[in-house]
């Protein structure tokens, strides 16, 4: 394990996925050091409390750099090295992603998983459009986070078949699963440091 690697998550929903995060961190001996939501009652909370886990809730109450700039002071007393956004349904600007990368050797750093096979379905309610539409093939994308909706590099792709599944419920606890594997096995290699130095520009040139 990689000692002193800070690892914050965003969330702004149920955190099935954040809690899948934590639980693999504990699992590696270590602890996330934070969650963030911008909503106060997200039951991503919980999760976070019943893991032992740090929480904060900073709503956006103003304007949007008033927001990213008290979330850069959480990020900065912390020394957060990674963000990982699971379910943080917010934009994050282009100045934020910017600081982010002027603290780590121009590498923002923040990672974002996503129900579809982007840049199919990108936005909220990717799940129920595809079922919805009947595609044969849904999936999950995990992508390095830029200023878009969905729309950063993409560092790893599963597809998953629909004709699996005999309801949406189903469908939906499908994608969930491979949304924790993917999510979990990334996670793993941030930890014992096989993210190689130069991944960001070979995944950008993807
Ligand atoms: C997940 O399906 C995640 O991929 C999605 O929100 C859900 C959160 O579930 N994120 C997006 O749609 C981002 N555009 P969770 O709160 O149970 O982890």
């Amino acid at each position: 394990m990689r000692e002193g690697l800070r690892i914050a998550i965003f969330a702004s929903g149920t955190g099935s996925n954040a809690q899948a995060l934590i639980e693999k961190m504990q699992s590696l001996g270590g602890q996330i050091e934070f969650v963030l939501t911008d909503k106060p009652h997200a039951g991503v909370l919980e999760r976070a409390q019943a893991l032992a886990t740090m929480s904060y809730v900073v709503e956006k109450k103003t304007d949007r750099a008033a927001h990213e700039q008290e979330i850069l002071k959480l990020v900065d007393e912390h020394q957060i090295d990674w963000i990982l956004l699971a379910g943080y349904m917010r934009l994050l600007s282009a100045n934020f992603l910017k600081a982010l990368a002027d603290r780590h050797e121009g590498r923002a750093q923040v990672v974002n998983i996503h129900p579809s096979l982007l840049p199919d379905y990108p936005g909220a309610g990717s799940l129920e459009k595809a079922f919805a539409d009947k595609v044969e093939f849904s999936g999950v994308t995990l992508h390095l986070v830029d200023e878009g909706m969905d729309t950063g590099p993409i560092i790893q792709q599963l597809p998953l078949a629909l004709k699996e599944f005999t309801s949406f419920a189903d469908f939906k606890a499908g994608m969930h699963r491979l949304e924790h594997q993917i999510y979990t096995e990334f996670l793993e290699k941030i930890i014992v440091g096989q993210i190689p130095t130069n991944y960001f520009k070979e995944t950008a040139e993807c």
